[in-house]
């Protein structure tokens, strides 16, 4: 092996054009394909800007050094000092950036050799993802992963740039906090010195943030991560990084405007996107009844159609059962699909019972006339007043579900997005921004039997609805907000209580009784008496919004070292069993027998 020493880089790889011809230059980085050609050697040498070529010839370099060449392996890492040379004009690689141009060694220094790698370090190769977690050092090194990890690092600073320039200050909040009701579950962690009790890892600076505006900073942000015990998915991970913002004196007009303005800014720095402001706003309501979904995604229209009316009091049982019960028949209408395969409407019956639906009917309206399950049950005059209502031509395809509003509305909804998907009625390149307002204070939780907060409980009711808290919670709606892109939640927030009595209130409707409420939030409502100023604020999902720049399907894409789907760093096999000794300190017993230290799943 050998060390640098006298060896200086001069420049990156990438970086290298025609008009750096005849430079010589000191080049350090790994060595990505090698080919030998007898007495001439090519090397792709990559570092973090990119690749250029790297010729060793045997004719006019020493031989020990062409010796070296014949031994180099992908990934070693090595350094090079050369002279560029223009390559000639049957030998340019427009698939480089660097392709005009090659590098002559005249010194190769060997820093360190290299194992065979388990999968090659390129893009777009397929690989387990469970191998590439494990390696995630050789998965980092692939350019693609390189530029979303680079990527990651400009949005941040644009953020920071952003709020500094605005006025905001980015502060710290405590990573081991109190642990409280509501929310997902917490992260616990012992504390040693106080036997028998936790701490939580925060699930957000919500509170602090809320309290920091008390203390009079009337403008703060952070970048910070946030731990939410809960089950995972392509876009969730145990811990993952807001962008945590609150303000004090700004209504929400303001607030969602200045957040239009980061976007924009965002978008347009860090991927040269031009973003369109002020973004659309649809109420909850309407999101829910037209797109099935609090988060539509509208690059693409296919609105949900209620045909109860057309429908209703016929023999046909299945519709006449739901619209009885205070149910609701909806449709989504898919163009020139009148001929979708039988095969693929049996699957579509599956699909929606995923999401509760008991059944899917469908109307063809074919060349060859009509074809539906129900067709026997109503006139062809009924039929042509559904196309009518509709606008559903010759060629188009109803799918029809019918249940309770909210079993119809998210069944619609999820196949409006398959269809979206099957019929390429999306444009990857979109970006659609919307804001979701008026959102309901409450859900009803069935496994609870009780009204939770659908956003958290420091949301603030709309005024005119405060005489409902008690007796009527499903009809309150919040002033929360979130902004959706392209189908995915990248961040939600709202106006705050900044009242103690109100915040009392609020607690009581959500079944926590005067004493629990005190033990809990009684800091927060104690604050809440000195003068607490008007606030509200919001989080934005960081890793999200670097995934949908990057256009990735997956946050872990965009995050160095992401848990996998049972939340478990493969890498470092953590979380892992720890001494007894470890336990006892913490005064801590398993109910778990001890294992062999559990690898990844
Ligand atoms: P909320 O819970 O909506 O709001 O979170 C804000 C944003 O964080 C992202 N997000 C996640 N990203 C990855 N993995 C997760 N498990 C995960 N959970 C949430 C989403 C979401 O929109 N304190 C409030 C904000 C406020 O009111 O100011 C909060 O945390 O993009
Ligand atoms: P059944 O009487 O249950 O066999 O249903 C007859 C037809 O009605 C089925 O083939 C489905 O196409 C349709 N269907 C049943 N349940 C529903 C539902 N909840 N929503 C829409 N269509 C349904």
């Amino acid at each position: 092996m050998e060390t640098l020493q006298g060896m200086k880089r001069t420049h990156h790889c990438g970086a290298l054009r025609k008009t750096d011809v005849d430079q010589e230059v000191v080049l350090c980085g790994w060595v990505s394909r090698r080919r030998d050609h007898g007495g001439l050697i090519f090397v792709d040498m990559r570092d973090r800007s990119g690749f250029v070529q790297v010729v060793f010839d045997e004719a006019s370099m020493n031989e020990g050094t062409f010796h070296k060449a014949e031994s180099l392996r992908n990934e070693f890492c090595i350094a090079v000092r050369g002279k560029i040379r223009a390559r000639s004009e049957e030998t340019i690689n427009p698939n480089m950036e660097t392709g005009e141009v090659e590098v002559v060694c005249a010194e190769l220094r060997i820093l360190n050799e290299a194992k065979t790698p388990p999968f090659y370090i390129q893009d777009g190769v397929d690989v387990d993802e469970k191998i590439r977690l494990k390696y995630r050092y050789l998965d980092l090194r692939r350019p693609e992963m390189q530029k979303n990890i680079m990527l990651r690092h400009r949005v941040t600073k644009i953020m920071r740039d952003f709020f500094d320039r605005n006025g905001f200050l980015e502060i710290e909040t405590p990573m081991l906090c109190k642990s409280t009701p509501e929310g997902a579950r917490d992260f616990l962690v012992p504390s040693r010195v106080n036997p028998g009790e936790f701490y939580a890892l925060p699930q957000s600076p919500q509170i602090f943030k809320q309290i920091l505006q008390v203390a009079g900073f009337e403008k703060y942000f952070q970048i910070v991560r946030c731990f939410r015990d809960e089950d995972l998915r392509a876009d969730r991970q145990p811990e993952f990084t807001q962008l945590d913002i609150e303000m004090s004196f700004m209504d929400q007009d303001q607030i969602l405007g200045l957040m239009e303005e980061l976007a924009k800014e965002m978008f347009e720095k860090a991927i040269g996107a031009k973003i369109e402001t002020p973004f659309e706003r649809m109420d909850w309501d309407t999101a829910m009844d037209k797109y099935g979904s609090d988060k539509p995604d509208l690059r693409f229209d296919m609105p949900l159609m209620d045909i109860s009316e057309f429908v209703k009091g016929s023999d046909f049982k299945v519709f006449n059962a739901v619209i009885e019960n205070g149910g609701m028949v909806k449709c989504i209408k898919v163009d020139g699909y009148a001929d979708i395969p039988r095969r693929r409407l049996d699957d579509l019956v599956k699909f929606v019972q995923i999401y509760g639906a008991k059944g899917l009917a469908w109307i063809q309206y074919s060349e060859e006339g009509i074809k539906s399950p129900f067709k026997k049950f109503y006139s062809d005059e009924t039929f042509a007043k559904i196309a009518e209502a509709t606008g559903a031509k010759t060629g188009d395809l109803l799918l029809v579900v019918a249940d309770k509003r909210l079993v119809v509305d998210t069944a619609l909804g999820q196949l409006r997005l398959e269809m979206g998907k099957e019929r390429n009625l999306i444009d990857p390149d979109a970006l659609r921004f919307l804001w979701v307002v008026d959102f309901p204070m409450y859900e009803w939780s069935d496994e609870e039997k009780r009204w939770k907060a659908m956003h958290h409980p420091f949301t603030a009711p709309r005024d005119e609805d405060i005489q409902y808290l008690q007796s009527d919670p499903g009809r309150v709606k919040a002033k929360a907000y979130d902004m959706v892109l392209n189908g995915v939640e990248v961040g939600g927030g709202s106006l705050r209580i900044y009242n103690a009595e109100l915040q009392e209130k609020v607690f009581e409707s959500l079944g926590l009784t005067y004493e629990q409420a005190h033990e809990k939030f009684g800091f927060m409502m104690d604050a809440f008496q000195y003068g607490t100023p008007p606030h509200g604020g919001l989080a934005f999902g960081l890793d999200r919004l670097v995934m949908l720049m990057a256009k990735r399907d997956s946050i872990r894409d965009v995050i160095a070292f992401p848990k996998n789907q049972s939340a478990r760093d493969v890498m470092s096999a953590a979380p892992s069993p720890v001494e007894e000794k470890q336990l006892r300190e913490l005064s801590i017993r398993t109910a778990v027998k001890k294992k062999e230290n559990k690898q990844e799943q």
